[in-house]
Order: C-alpha cells, then structure tokens, then sequence
C-alpha cells in the first residue's frame, strides 16, 4: 500500500471524532476534516514564540499538527507524543509524506515519567478540557512542567459552570481544588493553574480575549 492510502486508511478507522486538526497531503489536498475550534490554539498566536533552535515535545499530538508547526517555526527536533498507536502511525506517514526531518512520534502515555527530554519547550493543547477537570488535573500539569525546560504552552479554559459544563458535584471538585477556586458556581480553572505554577513560572495569554469563560486560550509559561 503507498503513503497514501495507508493514511488514508488509519483516517477512517480512527474515525472523524477522533481527528482534532484538518490532515493535508503533500499536493495539499485535504484528506480529512479536523474537528477542534482552532480559536484554542490560532497557528498566529503559538508562532509569537520563539522555536529557534529549540526541542519541543508536544504531549497528546493527534495528528500531529502542532509538532509539524513548531519544526517550520524553527524547531531543531521535536518529539510528538500520543497514547493511540493509530495516531501514531498516521503522524509517521505523514512525516514520510511531507518529507519533514527531525520531527519524531511515539506512543506514549503523556503522564509516564519516563518520557525522553527534558524539552526547550513542552505544549500541552486542547488536553486540558471538561473531562480532564474532573480527575487530578495535578497529574498532567506535572507531567508537562517535568519535561519542560524553559517554556510551556497549555490551552485551557478560564473557567467553567460547575452545572452547567461539569454536571454539578461541586463537593466533589472542592476536594480537587480548594474552595478558593470554587466560587459563584464557577470552577476558576486558570487561577488554579497560575496558582500551581506561580513559584517558577510566569504566565501569560497569548490568544485573543474570548467572550466566553470556557473558551480555550493559549497560554505561554516561562520559567522565572
Ligand atoms: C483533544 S486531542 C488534542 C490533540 C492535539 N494536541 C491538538 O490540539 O490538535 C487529545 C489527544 O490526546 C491523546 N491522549 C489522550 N490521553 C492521552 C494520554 N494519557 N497520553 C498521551 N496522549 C493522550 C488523544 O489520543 C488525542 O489525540
């Protein structure tokens, strides 16, 4: 089977659900739409941060988007990291067919830590979302900052409806995260992590400003 249709075959057993930025071949045809809002995460914004030079391991890849934009934005290696073996193979494909160098994929569980590094730089997009709040949120937050030498970029929302967006239980979350962060039926998701980061890191937004609370932004942490 070439490239191609090896690719093409993995886009629809992993499904349309599971495929989060549109995926182009070489010629540039698309060959499968992505699903996520690219508002959490704008190329535009992510380009404001100097890759030059640096490594980078992008935690939960996908497809492998964000890996292929920080090697054009100047990265000199960057490791991509997903716990789906399809994916996987799907962003080595794509790395063969788009003749990129220095970009590498492995399948890995993004809490592991044995995962290679430390990294320059360590993004965490679109990881962070409703499901994720609800469990130790602390568990991936560390796993980034492990592998992270001087920057990390994580998408995550301001805040979120205990009702509305995480079905209630707001003693539940209160055990995760102090009643400091639970208030007026809101979780506030960003203060928390500012809060868990603020002893080494600085943080900054670095998306536009969104409307919504719950919109994801891009936020960029340098270490201090
Ligand atoms: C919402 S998608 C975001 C993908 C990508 N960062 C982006 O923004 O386009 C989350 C990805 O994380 C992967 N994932 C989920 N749990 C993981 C884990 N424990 N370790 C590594 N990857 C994981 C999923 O397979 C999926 O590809």
């Amino acid at each position: 089977m070439d490239l191609r249709a090896e690719l093409e075959k993995i886009l629809h057993d992993v499904g349309p659900e599971n495929i989060w930025r549109s995926v182009y071949d070489n010629e540039n045809v698309l060959l499968a739409h992505g699903i996520a809002e690219m508002s959490d995460a704008r190329p535009q914004d992510i380009s404001t941060v100097d890759f030059q030079g640096k490594t980078v391991l992008d935690l939960g890849c996908n497809f492998g988007f964000y890996s292929f934009l920080a090697k054009r934005l100047g990265a000199k290696k960057v490791v991509g990291v997903d716990i789906d073996d399809q994916v996987i193979k799907g962003c080595q494909l794509l790395k063969a067919m788009h003749a990129v160098k220095d970009v590498y994929f492995y399948t890995a569980d993004l809490v592991n830590p044995n995962l290679h590094g430390p990294f320059d730089i360590g993004m965490l997009i679109n990881y962070i979302g409703r499901n994720q709040v609800r469990k130790p949120i602390t568990k991936v937050l560390d796993a980034v900052e492990r592998v992270s030498l001087s920057t990390m970029i994580i998408s995550l929302a301001y805040s979120y409806n205990i009702d509305k967006h995480l079905d209630g239980h707001a003693e539940n979350l209160i055990r995760r995260y102090s009643p400091v962060y639970i208030r007026d039926g809101e979780l506030h998701l960003i203060e928390f992590v500012h809060d868990y980061f603020r002893d080494n890191w600085s943080m900054s937004v670095i998306s536009p400003e969104y409307e919504k609370l719950n919109d994801k932004r891009t936020l960029l942490f340098t270490r201090k």
